[in-house]
């Protein structure tokens, strides 16, 4: 294994070369770049949208992407699916249970399943949710996503993405963001391999804004990690699989893709690990809205409703005075979509399982179940709670989720969700103010 050194930094421009003197001095393409590489830009935003939201790379390449011969339409990726349909959905809560390893061998590509989502990605809106579970390496294989960049939240199993711009091992609690077009294989350290992997058609993920918070807090610039340059010069029969506009293509290359020496720009896969995350909350009375816990946000064309916002309940001290400290009952405008990483989440005694998934649509009521709601009335609150060894996440949009029908017929869907508030009893007396 070779030995990962990172980038710091959100947004910044970046330079790294795997060779001394890879990367061009003063120019991007210059007429002959150093050791007979190819000079390739990577564009993930329109070129006039502002300077701060600029995402391009240059990459110096053994050979450009451009060789490659016609893709055909590729017949694994069964369970992926761009398609969320139009008519009537649920209101009804749902959660399922983990999904199972997989019998057969199966890879991260094989290995996904869209599990629920809206808009698409020809309209560059909306999102894709899928859940993974995989027992093999890619092997001699390799992805890009020319839909959607693509944020990893792994659940059980390392991964290591070797990408175009460098290597990342990813563990739980750990997540990925690779942008859109960039081919990587995904590698199973541990063997078997779980998770949750958000496909993003709109606008990049960013740092949300901190407002009055300050220059500090929630998730810091400083922790996010981009690759360094790596690359492989391999000879050999590659598969390239590509989704574009929901459909998985196929073609094979004659080289690894995996071969850029040197790059330069914004346009770069990160990882972030979700324990360095600085939860901020209230240390008077009431509980924040969830919306104080978001890491990565896809704006829309709407100020502050955002294609996506993807937020984390990680560890944290409850000290509010007179208040019920756990997650209030609510319904929101906003489709919300829960994975579990690891431990207990605070709004659910049971049936929320590590790699369980729920997913409550807008104007559908939730929060704590009966059994949380009758402990948090009575708790005593001279002593603050430590949440402690826990790692919720919530895909909230602005748009419904659609789950998919993959995720209605299948047997993790669990029934007699809606009990978990059917034992709410009424406490209302008049004669008690
Ligand atoms: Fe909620």
């Amino acid at each position: 294994m070779t030995t990962l050194t990172y980038q710091s930094g959100f947004g910044n421009s970046c330079a790294t070369e795997a060779l001394p003197g890879a990367l061009p001095v003063g120019r991007n393409s210059p007429q002959v770049c150093p050791y007979g590489l190819y000079a390739e830009q990577l564009s993930g935003t329109a070129f006039t949208v502002p300077r701060a939201e600029n995402r391009r790379s240059w990459l110096y390449r053994i050979r450009p992407a451009a060789v490659q011969k016609a893709f055909e339409p590729y017949q694994g990726a069964k369970g992926w699916s761009s398609q969320f349909g139009q008519g009537p959905v649920s209101p009804n809560r749902l959660r399922w249970n983990p999904l199972p390893m997989p019998e057969a061998a199966t890879d991260f590509i094989d290995g996904m399943h869209t599990w629920a989502g809206n808009g698409h990605s020809d309209d560059l809106s909306g999102v894709s949710i899928n859940l993974y579970v995989a027992n093999q390496s890619m092997q001699n294989r390799v992805f890009y996503n020319a839909d959607g960049e693509m944020l990893i939240v792994p659940q059980e199993g390392r991964l290591r993405l070797a990408t175009e711009l460098g290597l990342i091992d990813l563990e739980p609690c750990e997540i990925a963001v690779i942008p859109r077009g960039v081919r990587f294989r995904a590698e199973l350290p541990d063997g078997t391999a779980r998770g949750y992997m958000l496909e993003n058609y709109g606008a990049a993920l960013r740092l949300p804004e901190l407002g009055p918070i300050g220059s500090n807090g929630l998730a810091n610039a400083r922790d996010f990690q981009i690759p360094v340059a790596w690359y492989e010069d391999i000879e050999g029969e590659f598969e390239l699989i590509a989704k574009f506009t929901g459909g998985m293509w196929r073609t094979m290359l004659s080289h690894s893709p995996l071969d850029v020496v040197a790059w330069q720009g914004t346009n770069a896969p990160y990882k972030y690990d979700l324990r360095r995350f600085n939860t901020i909350g209230s240390i008077s009375y009431d509980h924040p809205d969830p919306c104080i816990f978001t890491v990565l946000t896809s704006p829309s064309d709407t100020p502050g409703a955002a294609n996506l916002d993807f937020a984390i309940f990680p560890p944290r001290i409850l000290a509010m005075q007179d208040t019920f400290r756990p997650p209030w009952f609510h319904r929101n405008i906003a489709g919300e979509f829960m994975g579990l990483i690891q431990g207990v989440y605070d709004a659910k005694a049971d049936g929320f399982s590590p790699g369980g998934s729920s997913l409550h649509n807008c104007m559908t009521p939730h929060g704590p179940d009966a059994q949380t709601f009758e402990k948090a009335s009575v708790a005593d609150l001279s002593q603050p709670d430590y949440i402690r060894d826990t790692m919720a996440f919530m895909f909230e949009t602005r748009r419904i989720i659609r789950p998919t029908d993959a995720a209605m017929s299948s047997a993790t869907l669990q029934s007699g969700y809606d009990d978990a508030w059917a034992g709410l009893k009424k406490h209302f007396d008049p004669n008690k103010p």
